[in-house]
């Protein structure tokens, strides 16, 4: 996720933007640039890394103006590298602008700009092609110029532009990505996030979708898509600069599990067309290569391994390849059978987990392709694997994993589709079947969010216990172990997950009077079983919450609590049912006043054995 700020005032432009740009820091960034506009020549500087490579870099050198914009990147198309920052600038270096979120169409475009007006890239961004095409359109009206621009564009983005000619003007416009003005005093103010202006003002004026914004010195006008003005009521900002950073959660871990429609939305955006057809864009697999593969090891750590768990299972299902799921510090030591027939499917958050970087490394020495799932552009899993899918999650600040987790279970989904439509192993009505539903989700999710309220009230009577079980079957099996592990990272309650066929094996022996079970049956086809799995332990005296989807009443009927999730098929009901696994560790660990974000003995990124 990147940041903006711009700043139009008789202050020094960069100082405030810089500022700016730092108090986004929790957005996470892997460059910065700043455009400014001095006496009609656009001056620009960007680095690669964090914001003080910028710093250093403006220090050394004359550089300074009263209108400005600023950006840190977050990289989706193109490496993080200083070629690849924002801002672009037109091939005639008169318009520069900054960009949140993706254009879908960049590639058509680009074609476009190269063919009609011999353009020349000097990026491998989406982004450039907005420079580019604003500077097609421009005619001395700048307002106009990116109007016409995000007419032709598809897909998410908040734009702040600046033209050579104009010293007074910063021109944005935003659908789908966040975008707010500030209201300074002879000076005003242009932001993706609030914590970027709470050093300079708290009053501000939130940009609606379609909304195009000019912002100037002396004020600041709103206009619909029609370019009929806008009257919009100034918002007075209270929070502090913590709970701004939050937007509004008390928590990182609750933005994020709210963050999630959003980013299973950004992750399946662009990767299936109107046809219905998956295309992902870092997946070189022909159809020769997949149908050579004879064996997939998925392997990863924590959160991540949940991952893996669900997506083979999906890779069987779809393309029929032998999947094995393995953890990585066990990998690593042992002797796997790999040869150059076998697909090593490495999944990570970070990309720099030392673990499954190291069993990477053991696979790719035996022979192995490597392909990785991954959530930032760059990272050494990403940089030393032969083919990328990458998570649209966005940073994730919160030690404990959530929108991380759902989108690793969207690109499994985009992988054993495109694996098992390739190998013609996938009936093209299932393969239809399973695309609608991926396109249903994050309307569930958003549908799923709504039952936080009850998840609070069913973790009040729980908090106080000291052991909880988790049970279920199929695809419920990781949704137990991943609702299980989130809750004893933040809550520190000691819980277990277990197939609950296995019960009856051993665990059972551990059923007193009251004992807490939160029951997984989510899977039509092993509903019944689940059933009878409820009346077992409910013979034994234990206490049961089952999870099931709506409609499916009889499961209300034999527990003592139910969660029930929307209707959706078996295969996409793990990204849902686990939403509110999430939100009940997240309420228990706040009700036992937990370290939330930051748990103890815990790192977001694990980079040592
Ligand atoms: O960055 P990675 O996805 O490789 O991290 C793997 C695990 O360390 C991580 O998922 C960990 O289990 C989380 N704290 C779980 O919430």
């Amino acid at each position: 996720m990147c940041g903006i700020v711009g700043y139009v005032g008789d202050e020094s432009a960069k100082e405030i933007i810089i500022s700016g740009l730092k108090s986004l820091e929790y957005r996470g960034y892997d460059s910065a640039g700043i455009a400014l506009n001095k006496d009609g020549k656009l001056l620009l500087r960007k680095e690669s890394g964090v914001i003080g490579n910028l710093e250093k870099r403006i220090k050394k050198n004359d550089f300074d103006g009263n209108i400005g914009i600023g950006h840190t990147r977050w990289a989706t198309h193109g490496a993080p590298i200083r070629e690849n920052a924002h801002p672009h600038l037109s091939c005639d270096g008169r318009i520069a602008i900054v960009h949140n979120g993706i254009i879908e169409n960049y590639m058509e475009l680009k074609s476009w700009l190269i063919k009609n007006h011999n353009v020349e890239f000097k990026s491998e961004t989406d982004s450039e092609v907005i420079a580019q095409l604003i500077c097609v359109y421009y005619n001395g009206d700048l307002v106009d110029a990116v109007r016409k621009a995000v007419e032709r564009m598809r897909g998410a983005y908040a734009i702040g532009a600046i033209s050579a000619d104009d010293e007074d003007r910063i021109v944005a416009v935003r659908k789908d990505a966040p975008l707010i003005a500030g209201i300074g005093k002879g000076c005003n103010y242009l932001a993706s996030d609030i914590p970027a202006l709470l050093k300079y003002t708290r009053d501000i004026y939130l940009i609606e979708n379609g909304e195009i914004v000019v912002v100037s010195r002396g004020d600041i006008k709103i206009f619909d898509e029609d370019m009929t003005r806008v009257k919009r009521e100034k918002m007075h900002v209270t929070w502090d600069a913590a709970a701004a950073e939050k937007g509004g959660y008390e928590h990182f871990m609750k933005k994020e599990i709210y963050e999630q429609p959003e980013a299973v939305n950004k992750t399946l955006e662009g990767r299936i067309n109107a046809k219905g057809e998956v295309k992902l864009d870092g997946i070189k697999l022909t159809k020769k290569e997949l149908d050579s593969i004879s064996r997939i090891y998925i392997v990863a750590c924590g959160t991540a391994y949940h991952a893996g768990m669900q997506g083979k299972e999906l890779i069987e299902n779809f393309a029929r390849i032998p999947t094995e799921t393995d953890l990585a510090s066990e990998f690593r030591y042992r002797d796997p059978i790999i040869d150059e027939n076998t697909l090593f499917i490495c999944v990570s958050q970070s990309g720099e987990t030392s673990d499954t970087i190291e069993a990477m490394r053991e696979a790719k020495r035996r022979g192995a392709r490597i392909l990785s799932i991954c959530n930032v552009v760059g990272s050494s899993i990403t940089r030393e694997s032969d083919d990328v899918l990458y998570t649209w999650a966005g940073p994730e600040i919160a030690v404990a994993s959530t929108k991380a987790y759902t989108t690793q279970l969207v690109c499994f989904f985009l992988l054993a589709l495109y694996m098992g439509k390739t190998r013609n192993t996938l009936p093209r009505k299932e393969y239809d079947r399973i695309v609608d539903e991926l396109k249903k989700l994050p309307a569930k999710m958003s549908d799923v969010l709504g039952a936080d309220d009850h998840v609070a009230r069913l973790a009040s009577k729980f908090a106080v216990r000291e052991q909880i079980f988790y049970i279920g079957r199929g695809s419920d099996v990781g949704t137990a172990y991943e609702a299980s592990l989130k809750l004893k990272e933040i809550s520190y309650i000691n819980s277990f997950a277990i197939a609950a066929g296995e019960l009856k094996h051993g665990t059972i022996a551990l059923i007193n009077r009251g004992t807490l079970f939160v029951v997984l049956a989510t899977q039509d086809r092993l509903y019944e079983k689940m059933l009878s799995n409820i009346e077992e332990i409910k013979a034994r005296h234990a206490y049961v919450v089952g999870v099931a989807k709506k409609g499916n009443n009889r499961i209300r009927r034999i527990s003592d609590d139910t969660i029930m999730i929307p209707e959706c098929s078996d295969e996409v009901a793990p990204i849902l049912a686990v939403v509110p696994m999430q939100l009940f560790a997240y309420h228990i660990a706040k009700l036992r006043k937990r370290d939330i974000d930051k748990p103890r003995n815990l790192a977001k990124s694990v980079t040592v054995e």
